[in-house]
């Protein structure tokens, strides 16, 4: 699709710098202009069918669909290409080999900025990801199978990642901060036979034994059969015989059959549009995360669409996407998305402020980056360093600026704006969720107007809709002209979630049950007189803790683990960096030293049960909870309490003992 772009060649050991020029007109589908956004909207909403199938055309199939578009939320059931046959990595890598062979896919910035940079380029991602799939199939992998990722964020495992789709067994990447505990509810619940992992991963100052983790997991595990370990950190690791296998031998024997005469082929498994591409896990509001499962043709479409008209990608652009892969983030906006596009992918191993907070502005001045797409969390962190850090970096080669995850508060807006963009970068907030697959609510960098905190203007074939508790339509405005209401989508785009693995009738009640014929996103929002959409965060049981999900439930249900706890009561409290911190009212029980070693102790269970990303903020001892006399919490009681609310706390004459409010918050950490 890039025929006629010509560049120089490359080694693949040097760090390139490519100019941001818009070479060539490489994306037929990508808007140039509000009016056109505005022509394109209508289209997509009065004709979803012509509009996408026009989209769809600019992806390589082994056969065209027979149907765009069938569906209905009630069961729900979608169905997008339905009749089509493709293969995912066959658009990310195949297609681009003759114009972008040598030019870079992935450029990987080490944890350590001592160690060498590693510029992946199309014929070597091609060559990798043919390794890897031949690799998987010498081991008995078949399409359909379900293959746990558990790695640090080296390239090897964006090859995992794609090898699995290469031979259409489905990926399952957890992050490494997950504990052992929540791989095998993963593995379990997935029924997975495969995992690939590293023996250990940097982050900072900090090696995390990845292998080790993975083993405890498979402790009592009956479906794993291989498990190939990557070495990265040669960090000591057990390896059982028969189960356990080096990466690195395998990919060796995988070589040799793979390449002939210099030329290297491993042919695609053919997919049907519809076939699962991956699971990805995600908290909602009951106790266990949730299998959220994304399709191939839906999915290829959605992400290389938004990802090319919400940044703005031109040809040759170095696009930093800053999330880990394990994340929804790193699937769409570092993998797939770019690399369906021809773009060059930043990968960054590290963390924001190791070696020092200066570490994002050096990359981007290493490699001259043009897309910074990070999350706000990160660039209060950045913030609260002040401006030192930004001495001496010039960044100009900065066009673009992204931010995900979580609502961005003006200030941090502000900061961006004034010293990454020196306001000359437009920022794109986009609004979306592991289950949409991809952006849903951005304005596009400078096509579309930017608002400071407002996620802005919906992607063309999305129609938001605000509603009431009952589920009906909320159309009136405040004295400012703001519409207030609980998010909901009125019809699917192509990568809406098909279903949660395992449990279909699990994505129907999460997803569709809560109002008829929409799918609820769980956030509430606001929509100004223009249309703009502004998100204010979850309605839900749902913390949003540094840009990640964490179900209240799941971290009560840890937290009850412990020993000593009778019962707890979690709830969301404004932190200045996270976003959200995390509050937890406990009952104990137990007379094991005092309230800080208790509080350790209950921190190293969660960590245990969840991981480090779950632990509590804050744990206060209580002798009860605000209940009804039915026995529910009132968790609205708490969340004033925990934010800091003393006086406007409401009706509390219905609790079963009103004077235990008073205890809770003479006692407030
Ligand atoms: O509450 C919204 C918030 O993050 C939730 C989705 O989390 P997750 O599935 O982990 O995906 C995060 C990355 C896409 C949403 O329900 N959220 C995400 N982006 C924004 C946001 N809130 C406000 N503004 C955003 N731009």
């Amino acid at each position: 699709m890039q025929a006629g772009c010509s560049r120089q060649q490359i080694n693949t050991n040097d760090v390139v710098h490519l100019s941001h020029k818009n070479e060539c007109m490489a994306y037929p589908y990508q808007l140039t202009s509000l009016e056109q956004y505005k022509a394109d909207y209508k289209k997509s909403v009065e004709d979803p069918e012509g509009f996408w199938s026009g989209v769809a055309e600019h992806f390589q199939w082994r056969k065209k669909w027979d149907t765009v578009l069938n569906w209905n939320f009630k069961e729900p059931k979608v169905e997008w290409f339905a009749g089509a046959k493709l293969n995912i990595t066959e658009n990310c890598i195949d297609r681009h080999l003759a114009t972008l062979g040598e030019k870079p896919a992935i450029i990987w910035e080490p944890n350590n900025p001592e160690e060498r940079v590693r510029v992946v380029t199309y014929n070597r991602l091609h060559k990798r990801v043919c390794q890897v799939a031949q690799m998987l199939k010498n081991n008995g992998v078949k399409k359909g199978d379900r293959v746990c990722i558990y790695m640090g964020m080296v390239p090897e495992l964006a090859y995992a990642v794609l090898g699995c789709a290469r031979i259409g067994a489905i990926h399952s990447v957890i992050f490494g901060g997950f504990s052992a505990q929540s791989i095998a509810d993963r593995l379990d619940d997935a029924k997975a036979e495969y995992i690939i992992t590293c023996d250990g991963a940097y982050r900072g100052g900090k090696d995390i034994p990845l292998k080790s983790v993975i083993d405890d997991a498979l402790i009592g595990n009956k479906t794993v059969k291989k498990v190939i370990v990557y070495t990265r950190t040669r960090t000591p690791v057990s390896m059982i015989k028969g189960r356990d296998i080096w990466w690195e031998d395998e990919m060796d024997i995988a070589e040799d059959q793979v390449e002939k005469n210099g030329v290297v082929t491993f042919p695609a498994e053919e997919m049907d549009a519809e076939d699962p591409l991956f699971i990805l896990y995600t908290s909602g509001s009951t106790g266990k995360p949730k299998g959220v499962v994304h399709s191939s043709a839906g999915y290829m479409v959605w992400t290389t669409y938004t990802f090319v008209n919400v940044f703005q990608y031109k040809p040759g652009a170095i696009h930093f996407c800053t999330a880990d892969i394990g994340w929804i983030t790193g699937h769409s906006y570092i993998v797939y998305g770019p690399l369906c596009a021809g773009a060059t992918s930043m990968m960054f191993e590290g963390i924001p402020t190791w070696p020092d907070a200066g570490r994002f502005w050096d990359i981007i001045d290493k490699h001259k980056v043009n897309i910074l797409y990070t999350a706000p969390t990160a660039i209060r962190s950045l913030m609260s360093f002040g401006l030192e850090p930004l001495q001496g970096k010039d960044l100009s080669s900065l066009t673009t600026l992204g931010t995900v995850g979580e609502p961005i508060n003006e200030e941090a807006w502000h900061w961006y704006d004034e010293n990454i963009g020196k306001k000359k970068c437009p920022i794109v907030d986009t609004w979306w969720q592991t289950e949409t697959g991809g952006c849903l609510i951005s304005n596009f960098a400078g096509i579309t107007p930017a608002k400071p905190s407002w996620a802005t203007l919906p992607m063309p074939g999305v129609q938001p809709v605000l509603v009431d508790e009952k589920g009906e339509e909320v159309t009136e405005k405040d004295e400012h002209g703001i519409t207030k209401g609980n998010l909901c989508i009125k019809a699917p785009w192509p990568s809406i979630l098909r279903t949660t693995y395992g449990d279909h009738e699990r994505c129907r009640t999460n997803y569709f049950a809560t109002y008829e014929n929409l799918y609820f996103t769980g956030d509430g929002a606001l929509r100004d007189e223009q249309g703009n959409y502004r998100i204010t965060g979850r309605v839900d049981d749902v913390l949003n803790v540094s840009g990640h999900r964490i179900g209240t439930a799941e971290v009560e249900n840890a937290i009850n683990m412990h020993a000593g706890v009778v019962e707890s009561a979690v709830v969301g409290y404004p932190h200045d960096v996270k976003g959200q911190g995390i509050y937890a009212y406990v009952i104990y029980n137990g007379h094991h030293g005092d309230d800080n070693l208790r509080r350790q102790d209950i921190l190293l269970t969660v960590t245990r049960i969840i991981g480090p990303i779950a632990k509590p903020d804050k744990i206060q001892f209580v002798s009860g909870l605000p209940k009804t006399r039915s026995g529910k919490i009132m968790r609205r009681i708490l969340r004033k309490i925990a934010e800091g609310e003393t006086e406007n706390l409401g009706d509390t004459t219905t609790l079963l003992d009103p004077g235990v409010v008073d205890e809770i918050k003479n006692g407030k950490l």
